[in-house]
């Protein structure tokens, strides 16, 4: 089977077109994270740099972003579109790879934006994530569709059949066993919120 990355390589062309962008949802989304001016912030699994600007106009110019992706051509429509907005780093790189490398307490907030399903060691990235934010920092797990329609669209496509969005009362429990703190889950008709803190519990 063809690997994953080459799967989101061969989408990357078409995504703006065939992903719905609603703008206001996407606001809404952000605004729910509370960032600040000034804070660190991963977009993990940033594809072609959808949110990039939303997160940029929460956190300004003394604001940094990492854009990851393990997809070359996603990372290259990102860096052509996003390029210029200053204050990010695009990452070329497995998710894995790069949360067991990163120092302790860098991020303000660690966005998965259409992305957590696609986590296959969900326990060990939740304790690396751990490690990489700081004291209060937030693990965002966020769709701009609802857990159905997302799942609906994974098991159309043999690539990522199995990357499934459990519920978000799921992903509480297991966010809570990890130790986060969860200050708020939405698992409605039209989106999929769910914010995660790092508290002082170990
Ligand atoms: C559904 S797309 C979402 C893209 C973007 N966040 C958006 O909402 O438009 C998921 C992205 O995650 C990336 N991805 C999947 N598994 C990954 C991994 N293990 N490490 C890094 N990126 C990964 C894919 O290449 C793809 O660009």
């Amino acid at each position: 089977m063809e690997k994953n990355s080459t799967y989101f390589d061969r989408l990357a062309e078409q995504w703006d077109t065939t992903r719905m962008q609603d703008n206001g949802k996407i606001t809404q989304l952000v605004k729910l994270i509370g960032l600040c001016p000034g804070n660190r912030v991963l977009d993990a699994g940033c594809g072609t740099g959808v949110l990039l600007p939303f997160v940029k106009k929460e956190i300004g110019s003394d604001g940094h972003i990492t854009a990851l992706d393990y997809s070359k051509n996603m990372i290259a429509r990102a860096v052509s579109k996003y390029g210029d907005l200053g204050g990010i780093n695009f990452l070329v790189c497995d998710i894995m790879d790069f949360v067991k490398d990163v120092g302790d307490a860098f991020y303000d907030a660690v966005i998965c934006f259409n992305f957590f399903p696609h986590i296959q060691n969900k326990p060990r990235f939740f304790c690396c994530v751990w490690e990489m934010l700081k004291a209060e920092g937030s693990l965002i797990i966020m769709h701009d569709i609802s857990r159905q329609t997302v799942n609906g669209i994974h098991q159309g496509s043999k690539a990522v059949e199995n990357d499934l969005l459990p519920p978000g009362e799921t992903v509480k429990d297991w966010l809570l066993k990890a130790d986060y703190a969860v200050q708020l889950v939405i698992d409605s008709d039209d989106r999929y919120f769910v914010k995660a803190v790092k508290g002082d519990k170990r």
